[in-house]
């Protein structure tokens, strides 16, 4: 029997930094959870120079990844670099030389999950990737196991742990987007390229990930509407908590009848649902389904630990199944029969907010327009009248609307004379 599980280690930044520390200090919690030794055979990393959050032997560094990949002392190669280039490329060759994976890669399994999943179970090794999603939230174990004796509906979820720290920072601390962005850098929260937070890129591979394991379809990143929170001014907030409402990124994806929407961006939450209430770096997706209703799960869904408790946890269930020579089983079937709806077509309601020309008939000029496009004005607030300029902020809600129409009109608004700025367009999510 195998008294020994090999770990490879492709990155030692902040998610490597706290699965070498794991696997270190908690090294006999370890070895009596998963029936044999998880031994760090290998590190690889870009600059053996920098500073690190946790100290490994200089001897197990490297810079060569076939010093990794060509160890047949290395069974499980734990890949938290990060990015498409050359993580792919190394999880690959790692799979073809019978290596089992553990991956943090968002990207790589939102672009190429299914295919490396099929191509371990050619070569009967095992690629787990719960810390892809949600950081130390268990949702991809819930998925693929735990709620597959149901049919999914729908995914609303909280998946960026920066934005959703920034936005918190915004609203209760009265702290500047880029002061925000900054601490969460620091608290290493953030993408290395920290776009990919604030643009929704990181949001929207994750919500891939989730739709193609919550719907059994391939939905590709490129499935997935986006908008980042960029856009968003601090009226907004201080609107949207007026009217009852709390903004959030959201990533959400609704299955009907074989069609599936898939989009990310930022939305009015009511102030009393469950997901309003998720601050920080707090991750949370809420999963409806036929047989168990809707359930949430939430945790911290970034940083050293947490992710690190996920990787681990994953590189654990790979050694159980060494130790015990047991097959996995096929984690993935795919229906072919599922298409992708465009943004186009969605309908929601809307929060809008001009800024106006203050005088008679231009609210009537405005609710024409919207109203020849089919979409009907649930409020109205006139805000921040300026007299001396005789210009005003409106805010208004609508019922449901098609996007396609509200994209039109947003574009016929801008050429009304009487709009001197359209503010802001955010949707409005509703529960029932
Ligand atoms: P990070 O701090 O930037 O660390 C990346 C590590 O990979 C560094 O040690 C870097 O080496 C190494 N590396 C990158 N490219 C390399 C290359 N071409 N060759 C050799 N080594 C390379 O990133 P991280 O925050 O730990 O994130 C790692 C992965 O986990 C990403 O996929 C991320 O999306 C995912 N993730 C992160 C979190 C989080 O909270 N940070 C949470 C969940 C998932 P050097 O140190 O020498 O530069
Ligand atoms: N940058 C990501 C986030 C890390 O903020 O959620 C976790 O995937």
């Amino acid at each position: 029997m195998k008294t020994s599980v090999g770990i490879g280690l492709l990155g030692l930044g902040v998610v490597g930094g706290g699965v070498a520390r794991t696997l270190v200090e908690r090294a006999d919690h370890v070895r009596q959870l998963a029936g044999c030794k998880l031994s760090l055979e290998g590190v690889l990393v870009r600059d053996p120079s920098r500073p690190r959050s946790f100290d490994v032997p200089s001897s197990l560094v490297t810079t060569r990844v076939e010093d990794i990949l060509d160890n047949p002392a290395v069974d499980v190669v734990v890949e938290v670099m990060g990015g498409q280039t050359p993580a792919l490329d190394y999880i690959v060759k790692a799979i073809s030389l019978d290596k089992h994976i553990v991956t943090a890669n968002k990207e790589v399994m939102a672009k190429q999950g299914p295919d490396l999943l099929t191509l371990a179970r050619k070569k009967g090794v095992q690629v787990m990737f719960e810390a892809s999603v949600a950081g130390g939230t268990p949702i991809i174990g819930p998925l693929l196991r735990d709620l597959v004796s149901n049919e999914i509906s729908s995914i609303h979820a909280i998946i960026n742990g920066t934005t959703n720290y920034i936005l918190t920072q915004m609203v209760h601390q009265g702290v500047g987007f880029d002061d925000a962005l900054r601490a969460a850098q620091e608290l290493g929260y953030a993408e290395s390229d920290p776009t990919n937070d604030v643009e929704g890129i990181d949001a929207a591979y994750k919500l891939a990930i989730l739709s193609t394991l919550a719907f059994r379809a391939r939905i590709k990143d490129s499935d997935v509407y986006r908008e980042g929170i960029t856009r968003l001014d601090a009226r907004d907030f201080l609107y949207a908590r007026e009217l009852g409402y709390t903004i959030k990124l959201l990533a959400i994806a609704n299955m009907r009848d074989g069609v599936v929407e898939a989009h990310v961006h930022p939305a009015f939450v009511p102030s009393d649902v469950m997901l309003a209430k998720v601050e920080g770096v707090l991750n949370a997706v809420e999963v409806e389904a036929d047989m168990v209703g809707r359930v949430l799960f939430t945790g911290p869904g970034a940083g050293a630990e947490p992710t690190a408790s996920a990787v681990v946890a994953d590189a654990i269930g790979i050694a159980r199944n060494i130790v015990g020579n047991v097959t996995p089983p096929t984690p993935l079937r795919l229906s072919e029969n599922v298409r992708v709806s465009p943004m186009s077509d969605l309908e929601t309601k809307y929060y809008l907010r001009l800024n106006v020309d203050d005088r008679p008939g231009v609210f009537a000029r405005i609710a024409k327009l919207l109203g020849d496009l089919d979409i009907s004005i649930a409020s109205v607030i006139q805000k921040e009248t300026d007299e001396a300029a005789q210009r005003a902020e409106i805010v208004m809600m609508t019922h449901r609307a098609r996007e396609a129409a509200m994209t039109n009109a947003l574009g016929l608004l801008s050429e009304l004379d009487v709009v001197n700025d359209v503010g802001n367009l955010v949707r409005v999510e509703e529960w029932e």
